[in-house]
């Protein structure tokens, strides 16, 4: 009978087998770093929402704020999602009838809210919390990147344990002021752009509502700071608002529960305002003024995993 391989099929055979153990191997390299890769982690990616909600229409185009429409993320985990009645305050007038807003239109004919795909989901064994980070001087943008600048939604970040761990290791790179929390454009503060904070209320315990920061030199007889200062004894919220200026009514104080924008700043003459140059001496003074756990605190596996 023929041989059915000839010689040279035995060398073949022994490159193809070579040839095999390296695929082996570098599926291995690939699907470890797939499970880091954006496409497992949906990284970047765009849902396929029943409306195609526009961040920056509505936020950067409109001027609407982000607790208009995320209402909980001061005081609560979850930020939420606004129910439909929120984009029937204006779409039952502007826009009527857009083919596009037709799914807005059936969930409030119906009562049935509309199916939002998730873009940000932790794993269930993670334990997370909007209102610590927001009241701890962590702006939105900082985890979720501009949200100003997305027509559509999509995750900025991994939100993978190594990257939650990255910022709990030093905080300080990352807190702002907390009258800067919505400021999408928040880039920290510099010689040309410094800030000047100081303390408020000093017989309460200190939390991040007793720090005021300004972005105007408050020696400079600013017409910011001699409001504030002529509110004192109402009680005056200076906080500055991304550039859509200064709210400075009086605010009733509600008990526990409070969140920055209720606080009042109560007394704050004689101000003694420092002024800040760098992200890394700003962060200094925030980390020690909002008391915030040293970096070992906030890396032990129970604050994560409760
Ligand atoms: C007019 C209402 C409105 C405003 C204002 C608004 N949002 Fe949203 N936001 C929504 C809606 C509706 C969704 C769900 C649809 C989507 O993902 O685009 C959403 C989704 C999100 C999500 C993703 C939620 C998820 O599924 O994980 C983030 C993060 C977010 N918004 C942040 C912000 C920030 C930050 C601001 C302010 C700069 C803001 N939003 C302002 C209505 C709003
Ligand atoms: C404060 C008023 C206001 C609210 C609240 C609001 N919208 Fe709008 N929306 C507008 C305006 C104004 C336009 C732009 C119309 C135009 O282009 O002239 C618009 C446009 C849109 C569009 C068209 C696409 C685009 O972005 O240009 C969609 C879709 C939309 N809105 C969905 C929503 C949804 C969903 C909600 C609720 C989560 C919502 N809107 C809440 C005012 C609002
Ligand atoms: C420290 C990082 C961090 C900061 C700061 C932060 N977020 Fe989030 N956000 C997250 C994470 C993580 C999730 C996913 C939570 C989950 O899956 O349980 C999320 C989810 C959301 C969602 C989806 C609904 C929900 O609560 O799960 C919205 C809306 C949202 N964030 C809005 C905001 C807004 C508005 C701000 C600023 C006021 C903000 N976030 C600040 C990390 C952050
Ligand atoms: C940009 C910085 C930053 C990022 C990113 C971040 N955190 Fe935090 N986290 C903080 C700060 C600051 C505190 C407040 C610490 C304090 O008050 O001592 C905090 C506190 C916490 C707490 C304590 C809450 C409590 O009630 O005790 C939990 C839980 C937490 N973070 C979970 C997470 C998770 C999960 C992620 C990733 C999905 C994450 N964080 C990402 C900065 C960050
Ligand atoms: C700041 C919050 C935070 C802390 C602190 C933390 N984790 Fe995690 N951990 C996370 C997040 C977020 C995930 C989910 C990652 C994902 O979705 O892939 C995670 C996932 C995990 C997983 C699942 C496997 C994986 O890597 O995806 C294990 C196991 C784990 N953590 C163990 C620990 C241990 C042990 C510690 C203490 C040394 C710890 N974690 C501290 C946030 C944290």
């Amino acid at each position: 009978m023929a041989q059915v391989f000839d010689r040279s099929s035995n060398a073949l055979a022994r490159a193809g087998l070579v040839l095999i153990g390296l695929i082996v191997v570098a599926l291995g390299v690939a699907l470890n770093s797939l499970q880091r890769s954006p496409w497992v982690t949906r990284q970047g990616q765009r849902a396929d929402q029943p409306v195609p909600f526009s961040h920056r229409h509505h936020v950067q185009g409109l001027g609407i704020q982000c607790q208009y429409c995320h209402t909980q993320v001061e005081k609560a985990a979850y930020s939420g999602i606004p129910p439909t009645k929120t984009c029937m305050n204006c779409h039952s007038q502007i826009w009527t009838n857009a083919a596009m807003l037709e799914p807005v239109r059936q969930s409030w004919a119906t009562g049935q809210s509309i199916k939002w795909i998730r873009v940000h989901d932790l794993p269930d064994y993670v334990y997370f919390n909007h209102a610590i980070h927001v009241n701890k001087g962590i702006g939105c943008a900082s985890c979720h990147g501009r949200v100003d600048e997305m027509p559509i939604m999509y995750m900025e970040n991994s939100l993978q344990m190594e990257w939650c761990l990255n910022c709990h290791r030093n905080p300080v790179k990352n807190l702002r002021p907390t009258s800067e929390i919505y400021n999408m454009a928040w880039s920290g503060p510099s010689a040309s752009k410094p800030v000047w904070c100081a303390e408020t209320g000093a017989n309460t315990t200190a939390t991040a509502q007793q720090v005021n920061c300004v972005t105007r030199d408050p020696g400079a007889q600013d017409p910011e700071i001699a409001q504030l200062n002529s509110l004192t004894t109402l009680g005056g919220n200076g906080r500055s608002n991304g550039g859509s200026g200064t709210h400075l009514q009086p605010v009733p104080l509600h008990g526990s529960g409070e969140t920055y924008s209720d606080v009042q700043t109560g007394a704050i003459l004689p101000a003694r305002y420092t002024k800040f140059t760098s992200q890394q001496a700003l962060g200094t003074y925030l980390d020690d003024k909002y008391r915030i756990r040293t970096p070992h605190e906030l890396q032990s596996c129970e604050v994560c995993h409760r």
